[in-house]
C-alpha cells in the first residue's frame, strides 16, 4: 500500500490574522502537489482567516491544540466543535512545547486524541525524546511508550487515519536535524509498535512524519526513507522554502 505523504506547517505562536492571509496568499501557488497532503496549523485566532484564504486550494487547516471536554468552565480553552464548525480538519496534539511549557502529559494527550477522533478531527500526535534521553539510549523505549499511551482505546479504523509526528526535541528550532538514519530508525520503531497494538494493515496505513529543523535542503533525503511519510515543519513553514519542502522530489 502506498501511503500519501503529508507535510504540515506548524506555525507555532506566529502570524496575526492579517499576516496569515498574506502568508497563505504567497504560499498558495508554491505548495501545489497532488502527491502530498498539505496542512497549515495556525494560531487559534488566525484559523478563520486561514480557512478563508486557503479556499480554492488543496491546503487543509489544522489547529495546534484543543481541549478534551465538550464545553464548560475551562477558561482559556478551545473545544473540538469550535474547530470543526469553522472547517478545521487536523489538530496537533502533544507537541513537545506543550508538554514542556503547558504541562501536557501522555495521559492528557490520549484524552485529546480520543476527543479529536470523536469529532472527526485528524490528530497529528507528537512524540520524541530529549538530548539527555537520546544519550542515555532510551529513545526507542520512550517513543514506544508515548505512542502506546497516546493510542490507548483508539480503534483500528481510527488509528489508520491518524498521523504521528516523531520530533526529537534536540532537533526542534536548533538547526540540528536528525540524520535520515536516526529519523528512520525511530519512525520504523513507531510503525512497529503500531503493528504490535493492532496489526500490519494498521501499521502500513498510519502516516508517520519527521519534525525538527526540516528545510528544503534535507526534506528529500528524509522523506525518501521508507518509514517517513512527510514532515511537521516549524520555522521553514513560515517562509517560501515551505513550497520547496512540499515539492521535495
Ligand atoms: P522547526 O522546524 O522550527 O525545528 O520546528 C519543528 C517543530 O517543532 C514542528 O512542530
Amino acid at each position: 500500500m502506498m501511503r500519501k505523504k503529508i507535510v504540515a506547517g506548524n506555525w507555532k505562536m506566529n502570524k496575526t490574522p492579517s499576516e496569515t492571509v498574506e502568508l497563505i496568499k504567497a504560499l498558495k501557488p508554491l505548495v501545489k502537489n497532488d502527491e502530498v497532503d498539505v496542512v497549515f496549523c495556525t494560531p487559534f485566532v488566525s484559523l478563520v482567516s486561514a480557512i478563508e484564504a486557503a479556499k480554492g486550494s488543496d491546503i487543509a487547516i489544522g489547529a495546534q491544540n484543543m481541549y478534551y471536554e465538550e464545553s464548560g468552565a475551562y477558561t482559556g480553552e478551545v473545544a473540538p466543535n469550535m474547530l470543526t464548525e469553522i472547517g478545521v480538519q487536523y489538530v496537533v496534539i502533544g507537541h513537545s512545547e506543550r508538554r514542556a511549557y503547558f504541562s501536557e502529559t501522555d495521559e492528557t494527550v490520549n484524552k485529546k486524541v480520543l476527543k479529536a477522533i470523536e469529532h472527526k478531527l485528524i490528530p497529528i500526535v507528537c512524540v520524541g525524546e530529549t538530548l539527555e534521553q537520546r544519550e542515555q539510549g532510551i529513545t526507542v523505549d520512550l517513543v514506544r511508550l508515548q505512542t502506546k499511551i497516546a493510542l490507548k482505546n483508539v480503534s483500528k479504523e481510527d488509528a489508520m487515519k491518524m498521523v504521528i509526528a516523531y520530533e526529537p526535541i534536540w532537533a526542534i528550532g536548533t538547526g540540528k536535524t536528525a540524520t535520515s538514519q536516526q529519523a528512520e530508525e525511530v519512525c520504523a520503531a513507531i510503525r512497529q509498535v503500531v503493528s504490535e497494538i493492532y496489526d500490519q494493515e494498521t501499521a502500513q496505513a498510519v502516516r508517520i512524519q519527521y519534525g525538527g529543523s526540516v528545510k528544503s535542503a534535507n526534506a528529500k533525503e528524509l522523506f525518501s526513507m521508507p518509514n517517513i511519510d512527510g514532515g511537521l515543519v516549524g520555522g521553514a513553514s513560515l517562509t517560501t522554502d515551505f513550497g520547496n519542502i512540499v515539492n521535495y522530489k
